[in-house]
């Protein structure tokens, strides 16, 4: 992924715009502070207030910062971590995970979250805009959520997702839906399979490296 923010004008009320950028250590807080403050509201789940996930989640949003450097992607277990800017000030964050081996191409949205003064402003559905935008534009992207988080769903259905059927272990949280748009096959596997031929194209070593 480029580290040239991405630009998205608000859809909602008022004339904010923000940026998605790759998170850094300060957004580590904001976003355990908004699970914490999602926790007091249902919409993650009360286990994520233990001190022990509570650590696992300032370690996921780690290996996600990682995750943004392609030379430290290795040491990053697939995580991705994003956050919408608002000028210096983060508005939302976005952590994924890109699956292995056969989920290659699959990407899970492990948390999303906007700050409750700027929801309805376009920033969560911005966040999973850019996700689908990524030259290495995975197959399909998924979402746990709970049943309470109504906002969430509507999003996601907006955004052209499916509820599936929980069928598959997908993430180390308890979350009871899950979500799943599909995308057609993006120009890293155009690239990998013109690579094949004699004389195409190097494709990138993996989806989650060219991201
Ligand atoms: C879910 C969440 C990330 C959405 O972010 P957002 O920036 O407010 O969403 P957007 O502005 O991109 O919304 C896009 C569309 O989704 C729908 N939507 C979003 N929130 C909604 C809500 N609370 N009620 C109804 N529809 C909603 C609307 O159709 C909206 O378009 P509109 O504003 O033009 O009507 C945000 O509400 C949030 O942080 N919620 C609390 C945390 C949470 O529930 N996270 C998911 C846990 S599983």
């Amino acid at each position: 992924m480029s580290r040239r923010p991405a630009a998205h004008k608000s859809a909602g009320e008022g004339t904010a715009a923000f940026t998605v950028q790759n998170a850094r250590l300060a957004d580590v807080s904001f976003l355990t502070q908004q699970v914490l403050l999602g926790v007091k509201l249902a919409v993650f789940g009360s286990q994520l207030a233990h001190p022990f996930h509570l650590l696992q989640l300032v370690r996921q949003c780690c290996f996600g910062i990682l995750g943004n450097y392609p030379v430290l992607r290795w040491f990053s277990g697939g995580r991705r971590f994003l956050v919408a800017k608002d000028g210096e000030a983060t508005v939302g964050a976005m952590l994924v995970r890109w699956g292995r081996g056969a989920e290659k191409y699959r990407v899970l949205i492990e948390y999303l979250v906007v700050e409750a003064g700027r929801r309805r402003g376009g920033a969560g559905s911005g966040l999973v805009r850019h996700l689908i935008a990524l030259r290495s534009r995975p197959e399909a992207i998924l979402a746990a959520c709970s049943p309470n988080a109504k906002g969430m769903m509507t999003m996601l259905g907006r955004l052209g997702f499916k509820r599936k059927r929980r069928a598959e272990a997908t993430t180390d949280l308890v979350a009871p839906f899950l979500f799943e748009l599909r995308l057609e096959a993006s120009r890293t596997r155009d690239a990998a399979a013109s690579a094949r031929k004699p004389g195409g194209a190097k494709p990138p070593a993996s989806p989650a490296s060219a991201a």
